[in-house]
């Protein structure tokens, strides 16, 4: 797909790797809109605009949808919910469950969006490595992640020649740790310390990966590690 002068709709866009998503975009001459519950939350970006909306509410999707259709380019990275960690046998099953908020989310945007995709459109969605490889107290974020690596090959067939694919990053910095601080770093660093990469990665290394995804037009059905070796740690 050659970006320029194409149009993307990026849900959890206003934080982290997505956000990062719409500034490699945006810098590519695409149109970016950027949407999450409180955008402002993005503070004032040139080029990116900024919209409103939940996830896990299908109105407010599918009203979104029809105000800016039709697009070309449709991502999501946005978490969702919460995220249940620690031993499965010793979790709240309503922690457990609420972790698949992620799920729903995906599920939501790319139900209710793909009508409005163009038909060389591509889809990325965001699991995360614990998919492929759990660590003990990662039940949920694995179930969660797995499931969306699956979706995203289970429909790849059914929505062809639209493209849907999946970029699984390991630890990366991002404002899902919280606010900036030595112990955000701290905690990042003795969650990486074991990786080949010892390190955790930036928000602009995984969306490279996801704007490689939106712009080869061989890739469907995928998932893409950005990991710094967490699979293999
Ligand atoms: N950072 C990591 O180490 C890591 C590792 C593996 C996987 N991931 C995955 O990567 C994706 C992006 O994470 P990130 O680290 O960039 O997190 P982040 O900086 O916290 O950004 C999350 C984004 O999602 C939006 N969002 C959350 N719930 C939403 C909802 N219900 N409806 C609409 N927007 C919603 C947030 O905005 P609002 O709060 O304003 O809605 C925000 O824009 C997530 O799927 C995460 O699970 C991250």
């Amino acid at each position: 797909m050659d970006l320029d002068g194409k149009k993307a709709l990026i849900f959890g866009g206003t934080s982290g790797i997505g956000l990062s998503a719409c500034e490699l975009l945006r810098d590519s001459g695409v149109e970016v809109v950027a949407i999450s519950r409180d955008p402002s939350k993005a503070g004032e970006r040139t080029g990116i605009r900024l919209e409103k909306c939940d996830v896990r509410n299908p109105e407010s999707l599918e009203n979104l949808f029809a105000k800016e259709a039709p697009f070309d380019i449709l991502i999501s990275a946005a978490t969702g919910g919460s995220r249940a960690s620690g031993p499965f046998l010793k979790m709240e099953l309503s922690a457990y469950q609420a972790s698949f908020d992620k799920l729903w989310g995906y599920t939501n945007v790319v139900r209710l969006g793909t009508e409005h995709l163009t038909e060389q459109g591509s889809i990325v969605l965001v699991s995360g490595a614990p998919a492929r490889r759990a660590k003990p107290g990662q039940a949920a974020l694995a179930s969660v992640g797995g499931a969306v690596e699956q979706f995203s090959r289970a429909i790849a067939p059914e929505i062809a020649p639209r493209r849907i694919n999946v970029v699984s990053p390991g630890v990366v910095d991002t404002p899902m740790f919280g606010p900036e601080s030595d112990q955000r770093q701290n905690m990042l660093q003795a969650a990486t310390a074991k990786n080949l990469i010892q390190r955790a990665g930036t928000p602009e290394e995984v969306a490279k990966a996801i704007i490689f995804l939106v712009e080869n037009d061989f890739v469907t059905g995928t998932t893409v590690e950005v990991d710094g070796g967490w699979i293999l740690s």
